[in-house]
């Protein structure tokens, strides 16, 4: 495997490259897991519970069973006997509720599923589950929000996790001698990932082989996990996923409706194709759990941070347990060496949390980065000047030296371009017409991570190249790059660049999550060039060879060609000569010692404009600066998009977005139309520019991955502009129209 940490070769490929596959997906060309249509095949269609907590006793199917084209309805009394994946992120297998469907009769969530009825059309299905009547066992005793546990002081709720708390020196004892002190408490409201594709699975098997097309963000997780369950070889089973209409998180692992369709699949000895509806979405396919959080920041006269203590909670299910850590970033965030950090779970009646797009920073950089603006009010001091004070020149929570950071220019670049020094600090003293102005600000940051990663690199004599990776693109542009860097190392044309992933038959590649495929794939892909770079030279070096017995050291590639001394050879006429289609080669790479030596963080800074009109209630945000340090982007025009997408995100998370439930624990606004995301007509200008400094310690591209950092700070950064506008400190997102009359 090659362990490339900066020191084997620097590559410079930056380049701005629209999306290749963009136009596959405008013309309806891109195959997503829904759009695949079997031979022979059936449609399942989930029953769901219409209960919050208790008991199954029955199920009442004659009804649903005479009822046109109906093939069987599969539940707990006459479900396969599986067996329940180990879970284990290292065997990456893992799965987003580890209780195999209709494994008992117990009730833990609305939307949960008692049964999936097959028949064979979609419409069939549909009505025949609408008549699968159940009996119930109620349980009354349930809860649905945490937020209505929290005393208001003291500790949060919840039961605090052993293994995530940590501190550094004795924040204790900092805060009690501390001049300025602080204590607030903090909430998120649950999300919702509101993909733009729904959750498909469409399962086949032919003998004992399984192939399943599903929208996944790691085809290699849910093929190893498929495997543990139906208790057959990795190598039976294939997870197709070409494209995906995003996921943000909420198809990292797979969820109980993919293991039901294959079971059923089995059974009936036909295809059978399984989507869900956009309310089974928002039932059963995760979400990012609600928050409470309690931040106390104990300074001296000057700013200087003495003490942080960052306590958090969040939801987890008696389905599955989450821990969104949402105070895990903390102690790395600025120069302190007090700190203190604890993370609690309460248990709630819902289908498990899962991690959405930068789980628990973007919930824990809100409170924090909120706290810090209260802190700055409380000092009469710029918030940007307090955060300046506090910059950690090392990471403070393990002393290593930072890979590459630009913090400071970040805050300093994109606070010019905003126009902060125009900001007045007195609230509500800004206006224009009828509108008060307020300015807000927030640090921006992600942890940079690198996983291990194969792929295959090919030559074919045509001239175009191949190269695969068992990744895939979840609509952020691993397509893209990885033809550009294919492009690069070979001087062939990015049209010329055939790109396979999203087929875990392919040489194992990362999750799409974490922000880490960039910076875990390119190094893979590198590698296999390499290898199949030594195929073409033994193939030259050998008897009859153009270049035969030469040293294969001294030989060269460039731009398509082998060169030895002065002469040169065209690779097509090499593989021709050999009567050889394709040559390739599988090559492997990880992260190698790095991790002791440094530690990797992207940061940045965003800044806000909103704008509050008393006289009709409206809030909007007018403007958006952010500038982001993420090592070199790849591919800039992409990684700015990815840093608008989490702008987007962030303000759903600051204004509008919030599932709700009622007495009965029944989510209502579960679609669409009720549940308030941000839309175009929302968005204000948005002014993303990204740093240039390559990150080599982390890999060769010097690139850390940009799909999560976006969303970070734009939360708190909108709530700190509304204080400044109104003097009214709203610490309870999304900051909904009510909260502020
Ligand atoms: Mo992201 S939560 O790693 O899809």
């Amino acid at each position: 495997m090659t362990t490339d940490t900066g020191k084997t070769r620097e590559h410079n490929l930056s380049a701005e490259k629209p999306r290749i596959d963009g136009t596959l997906k405008l013309t309806g060309g891109a195959d997503y897991a829904a759009d695949r249509n079997l031979p022979n095949q059936t449609w399942g269609y989930p029953v769901t519970s219409t209960i919050t907590s208790g008991k199954l006793v029955s199920l009442e199917l004659d009804e649903a069973l005479a009822m046109p084209g109906v093939l069987d309805i599969f539940h707990h009394d006459n479900f396969d006997r599986l067996s329940r994946s180990p879970n284990s992120f290292a065997e990456e297998n893992l799965t987003s509720e580890p209780r195999l469907p209709f494994e008992d009769n117990e009730i833990h969530y609305q939307g949960q599923y008692i049964a999936l009825v097959v028949a064979d059309t979609l419409n069939h299905a549909r009505a025949a589950a609408r008549k699968v009547r159940a009996n119930y066992e109620r349980s009354d005793d349930f809860l649905t929000d945490i937020r209505t546990l929290d005393r208001g002081e003291g500790d949060l709720p919840g039961e605090e996790q052993s293994g995530d708390a940590s501190s550094l020196g004795d924040a204790d004892s900092a805060l009690e001698s501390a001049s300025v002190r602080l204590d607030q408490r903090y909430t998120i409201a649950q999300e919702n990932h509101s993909v733009m594709e729904m959750h498909a699975s469409v399962a086949q098997w032919e003998n004992d082989m399984l192939t399943i097309y599903e929208s996944s963000q790691g085809v290699v997780f849910q093929r190893n996990a498929l495997a543990k369950i139906f208790g057959i070889p990795p190598e039976k089973v294939t997870v197709i996923s070409h494209f995906i209409g995003s996921g943000f998180g909420s198809k990292l692992f797979m969820w109980p409706h993919a293991i039901m369709t294959a079971v059923a699949a089995r059974r009936l000895g036909r295809p059978v194709k399984t989507v869900l509806s956009r309310q089974q979405e928002y039932l059963a396919t995760g979400y990012r759990p609600t928050s409470l959080q309690r931040v106390r920041l104990g300074a001296d006269d000057s700013g200087r941070l003495l003490s942080i203590h960052h306590d958090g909670c969040n939801e987890s299910s008696p389905a599955g347990k989450h821990d969104d850590t949402v105070s895990g970033a903390t102690p790395k965030m600025y120069d302190c060496g007090n700190v203190a950090v604890t993370n609690r779970l309460v248990t709630v009646n819902k289908c498990p949390p899962c991690p959405m797009r930068a789980p628990g920073e973007s919930s824990g950089n809100f409170a924090l980065e909120t706290a810090l603006d209260e802190l700055a009010v409380q000092l009469d001091m710029d918030p940007l000047e307090l955060r300046k004070k506090n910059f950690a020149d090392k990471d403070p929570a393990s002393g290593l030296p930072w890979s590459s950071n630009h913090l400071r220019e970040c805050w300093d670049n994109a606070a010019s371009r905003f126009g902060w020094d125009k900001r007045n600090a007195t609230p509500g003293a800004m206006k224009d017409g009828d509108e008060i102005i307020g300015y807000g600000m927030a640090t921006q940051s992600w942890e940079a991570m690198r996983q291990h990663c194969s792929a295959r690199f090919g030559f074919r004599a045509d001239g175009s190249l191949l190269v695969a990776c068992g990744t895939q693109d979840i609509g952020t542009g691993t397509y893209t790059i990885v033809a550009q860097t294919a492009s690069k190392l070979t001087g062939i044309p990015i049209e010329m660049i055939d790109v396979r992933l999203g087929d875990s038959s392919l040489p194992s590649g990362p999750l799409s999550g974490g922000s880490f495929a960039t910076s875990t794939v390119l190094p893979a892909v590198s590698a296999a060039f390499d290898e199949a770079v030594s195929q073409l030279k033994t193939l030259a070096t050998a008897e009859g060879g153009a270049f035969e017995n030469a040293d294969t050291d001294a030989i060269e590639f460039q731009d398509g060609r082998l060169v030895h001394g002065g002469q040169s050879v065209d690779v097509t006429q090499l593989l021709k000569d050999n009567q050889l289609g394709l040559v390739d080669a599988v090559g492997s790479a990880q992260p190698g010692d790095e991790q002791s030596q440094y530690s990797f963080r992207s940061f940045g800074a965003v800044f806000v404009e909103i704008r509050w009109d008393p006289g009709i209630s409206r809030l909007r945000v007018a403007r958006v600066v952010s500038t982001i340090d993420i090592g070199r982007a790849i591919n800039p025009m992409t990684a700015r998009n990815q840093v608008e997408g989490g702008i987007v995100m962030g303000m759903g998370m600051g204004l509008f977005e919030q599932a709700e439930f009622d007495h009965s624990g029944y989510p209502y606004n579960n679609n669409l139309a009720d549940y308030i995301l941000p839309v175009n007509a929302d968005m204000p200008e948005v002014d993303v520019e990204l740093l240039d400094y390559p990150d080599y310690h982390h890999n060769a591209f010097g690139a850390r991955g940009v799909g999560e950092i976006g969303l970070t700070g734009v939360a708190a950064a909108i709530s700190n502009a509304v204080y400044n506008a109104t003097g009214k400190r709203i610490r309870d997102m999304p900051i909904s129209i009510e909260k502020m009359l």
